[in-house]
């Protein structure tokens, strides 16, 4: 597809969607004024996350102080399940990052009120259920349609196990309207994930908010740090000290709220 068809389809794509519009207007506007969002201080952000980075291990052994067992080895056959129910579905989503950072985060803070942004597969969310389960906790999760694969839809959280779904609530619009949805459900979290939107400027207007709703002793997460320099800036301009965790060649960043 070039360049003219695919926006020409993405355009067509959204008027079907009366409940994406306030995104379709958003990104008409990024498009003419803002393009450089996504990659604005790239090279300073990669320099600062490799500068600082320490290992998932490290994070939940040193920081959290619980032994290491990869999230694949503590569930291996709701894992092998998710796998292949991957597999065999039809579209292509995006993809993980550290689930035993995840599962270890709502663990550690004993988490019962769990929100994250962006599910795709569901891999972050099958990592944060296996925990909040224990304590008949709750996901809250937001995550915007694939706007050009037919169908991507029905296999947003397909890897989810079945016995974990009634503790899942699932808000399908961009997050500039499905977090406000669910702060009227819910004002307060034990662990944030930030996974979606990742633009400069879509992340700093996020972080700001979830920020805000993680409680004290809270843990906030975001993945692909390295991207741009807003988590550096955000943390820089609130005199937080962050983590900065490496997986797979990618940086996630984690603050502990005190
Ligand atoms: C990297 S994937 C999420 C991966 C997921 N956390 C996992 O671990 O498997 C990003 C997801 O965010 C969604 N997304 C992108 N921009 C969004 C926005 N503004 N609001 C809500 N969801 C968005 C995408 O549609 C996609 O499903």
């Amino acid at each position: 597809m070039n360049k003219i068809s695919e926006i020409l389809s993405t355009f067509f794509a959204y008027l079907k969607r009366p409940d994406l519009y306030p995104e379709l207007r958003r990104k008409i506007w990024k498009n003419l004024f803002n393009r450089s969002s996504g990659l604005r201080g790239k090279e300073e952000a990669e320099k600062w996350c490799s500068s600082i980075a320490i290992s998932e291990k490290d994070f939940i052994e040193k920081v959290l102080n619980t032994s290491f067992i990869p999230f694949e080895k503590l569930f291996p056959k709701e894992f092998a399940e998710a796998l292949q129910l991957q597999a065999k579905a039809p579209v292509k989503l995006g993809g993980a990052g550290s689930l035993s950072v995840i599962y270890y985060i709502n663990e550690y803070t004993n988490a019962k009120k769990t929100v994250e942004t962006g599910v795709a597969y569901g891999w972050s969310s099958f990592a944060a259920l296996a925990s909040l389960v224990n304590r008949n906790g709750t996901l809250y999760s937001s995550d915007m349609p694939y706007i050009l694969q037919n169908h991507s839809e029905d296999f947003v959280g397909c890897v989810i196990p079945q016995k974990y779904r009634n503790n899942w609530d699932l808000y399908r619009f961009a997050d500039k309207e499905s977090l406000p949805k669910i702060f009227s459900k819910v004002d307060s979290f034990d662990v944030v994930h930030y996974d979606s939107d990742k633009s400069y400027d879509g992340r700093i207007w996020a972080y700001n908010l979830l920020f805000s709703k993680v409680r004290e002793g809270g843990i906030f997460m975001s993945d692909d740090i390295g991207d741009n320099a807003a988590f550096k800036d955000f943390c820089e301009t609130k005199g937080i000290k962050p983590y900065v965790v490496e997986f797979d060649g990618k940086y996630a960043g984690l603050i502990i709220k005190d």
